[in-house]
């Protein structure tokens, strides 16, 4: 890395775009992704295209490549693009689903496949994709079939809890739950795979996996947060949207568990006529609250987990990390800054 970046100087943001330039094999991994949008049913092939093109940070992928890098990968083979597309084709199945689930209108700042396309085409093209991610894994080494299979379903568990326990008897630990299993799941694949593919050690499989977990969940809890904190623009939708859905995010338990009477209203349904002022009142209330710093002490602590599993898996020492290591502390650092 250039020491201009190494410099602590350097904002978080210029250093994830450093780490970026670490991995122009994203194009690959992007390449990849659409080779497989193949099908003689024309909708199969629109549906996916659609999503594709809404963009994203694709980080899971970035996630593979990095920790395939790090750990000593000297050019990035076919099968650390199959399994960096094979995850991002994971991801985009889930986000079909979950706006079937959630009725999302909006994703990305562009209407939803769901609300473009209508239930039946989408929840269909998230069978195709995930049906054609176990396609690209399943050429790959059994550890690595049984570790997506096993992702997959903590996704499903997750995205189930979420639904089935009633807001009124989740809690913070149930909260956590959700987001290793819905969020933290997919990101501890890609790390786990990056370190599988370079034939690892099973000591080194288990940091990288422990970081890629740790980074997951606080990804999610800085995505409650921003659910809070951002605006439209920046989000791509509404915020207050886990208010208005009365979701478990880590944010509406911490606010019902305070005994704030106001967060009661989470709890009963929701009555339309005052609806809109009540996430708006909650919001602003909610910004100025202790509940705020105490989400992002959160996101901090699962953050510096995920750090030192990063330094474990890659030898102990902060101070002699290979420039990948050093690209994946400012992945950690990047998604930290955007709500600290
Ligand atoms: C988005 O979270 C949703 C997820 C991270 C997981 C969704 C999982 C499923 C729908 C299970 C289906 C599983 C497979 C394998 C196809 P969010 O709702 O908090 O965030 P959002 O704002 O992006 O919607
Ligand atoms: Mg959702």
């Amino acid at each position: 890395m250039p020491s201009a970046l190494k410099d602590s100087q350097a904002s978080a943001t210029q250093r994830f775009s450093h780490a970026l330039s670490l991995v122009p094999e994203i194009a690959k991994v992007e390449e990849r992704i659409r080779s497989t949008f193949t099908s003689d049913v024309a909708i199969m092939r629109e549906i996916p295209e659609y999503l594709l093109s809404l963009g994203g940070k694709r980080i899971r992928p970035i996630l593979a490549l990095l920790c395939s890098k790090a750990l000593g990968a000297q050019e990035i083979t076919d099968d650390i693009i199959d399994i960096a597309a094979g995850i991002e084709l994971i991801h985009m199945a889930t986000l079909m689903h979950d706006d079937i689930i959630d009725q999302s209108p909006i994703r990305r700042h562009k209407p939803s496949a769901y609300a473009r396309y209508g239930l039946p085409g989408t929840l269909l093209s998230g069978d195709f994709l995930l049906t054609r991610a176990f396609g690209l894994c399943s050429r790959l080494d059994r550890e690595i079939i049984e570790a997506t299979e096993q992702a997959c379903i903590e996704l499903v568990e997750g995205e189930t809890l979420e639904i089935a326990i009633p807001l009124a008897e989740q809690t913070t630990a149930s909260s956590l739950t959700i987001a290793t299993r819905k969020t933290a799941s997919l990101f501890r694949l890609a790390a786990f795979c990056g370190a599988s593919l370079t034939e690892s050690p099973d000591s080194v499989k288990e940091s990288m996996s422990k970081f890629g977990e740790a980074l997951g969940i606080a990804f999610q809890i800085i995505d409650d947060i921003l659910d809070v904190t951002s605006d439209e623009a920046t989000l791509g939708k509404r915020p207050g949207i886990d208010i208005a859905e009365r979701k478990p995010s880590l944010i509406n338990i911490l606010w019902i568990e305070s005994g704030d009477p106001a967060a009661q209203r989470l709890l009963v349904p929701a009555d339309p006529k005052t609806e809109q002022s009540f996430v708006e009142e909650s919001l602003q209330k909610l910004r100025a609250s202790e509940i705020l710093q105490r989400a992002k002490d959160s996101a901090k602590f699962h953050a510096d987990i995920a750090s030192k599993n990063l330094i474990d898996a890659l030898g102990g020492d902060l101070h002699n990390l290979p420039p990948e290591g050093e690209a994946l502390i400012a992945v950690i650092d990047f998604a930290l800054e955007r709500v600290l």
